[in-house]
């Protein structure tokens, strides 16, 4: 099994994204020892805008396809991801590999993965909290890759920015679900 990770926070260690997103690897590790890993991280690596130029190097996408299971750190950022993240977005959704369009609508073609996301936000955007409609991270990243034939599973530390009990319980409670999912 090849897993591919993802990360895309600015906060090096402090970062609760990439504890989480470690976390997950680390378990998927434990119950397949023979897996590799690649790890690709969006910010000491970043990947240029989109330009037209841009699509003719396919090793993003590549590296995409070629991964089982993908795991990936998402920070929200101005209630959405981080730009670092959605230019990576920007090179796998490619017409004809990822997905097409049909007479009946578009089609997903990146079945069979396993796409993890870890989630960390500073607020709570639970169904009924005043900051519900702002929850666009998750609904973009469900959508997204809904659209390319993958139902992807969330593990999310919320709260963050709340207090310092807070944050350690969010992380904590996350953590302890890497282990539940991955088993
Ligand atoms: C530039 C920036 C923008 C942020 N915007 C939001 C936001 O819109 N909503 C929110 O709930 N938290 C926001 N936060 C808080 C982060 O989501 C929170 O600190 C989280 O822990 C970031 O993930 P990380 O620890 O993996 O870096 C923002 C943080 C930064 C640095």
């Amino acid at each position: 099994m090849t897993i591919l990770h993802i990360d895309s926070s600015i906060s090096g260690e402090n970062s609760a994204s990439r504890a989480i997103s470690r976390s997950i690897v680390d378990q998927l590790r434990h119950w397949n020892p023979a897996s590799a890993v690649v790890t690709r991280d969006l910010v000491s690596d970043p990947l240029p805008h989109l330009t037209l130029d841009a699509f003719a190097d396919t090793s993003v996408l590549d590296e995409f396809l070629q991964a089982d299971t993908v795991v990936i750190g998402a920070p929200m950022y101005n209630f959405t991801l981080p730009t670092q993240l959605k230019a990576w977005l920007d090179r796998i959704l490619i017409a004809g590999q990822t997905f097409r369009y049909t007479e009946n609508g578009p089609e997903g073609l990146a079945r069979g993965k396993r796409v993890v996301i870890a989630l960390a936000r500073g607020g709570f955007y639970d169904q009924g909290s005043p900051a519900s409609a702002l929850v666009h991270l998750e609904t973009y990243l469900r959508g997204i890759f809904n659209f390319i034939g993958i139902e992807p599973e969330f593990v999310a530390a919320d709260g963050l920015n709340i207090s310092p009990e807070q944050r350690d319980m969010s992380i904590k409670q996350a953590l302890g679900e890497t282990v539940r999912l991955a088993a």
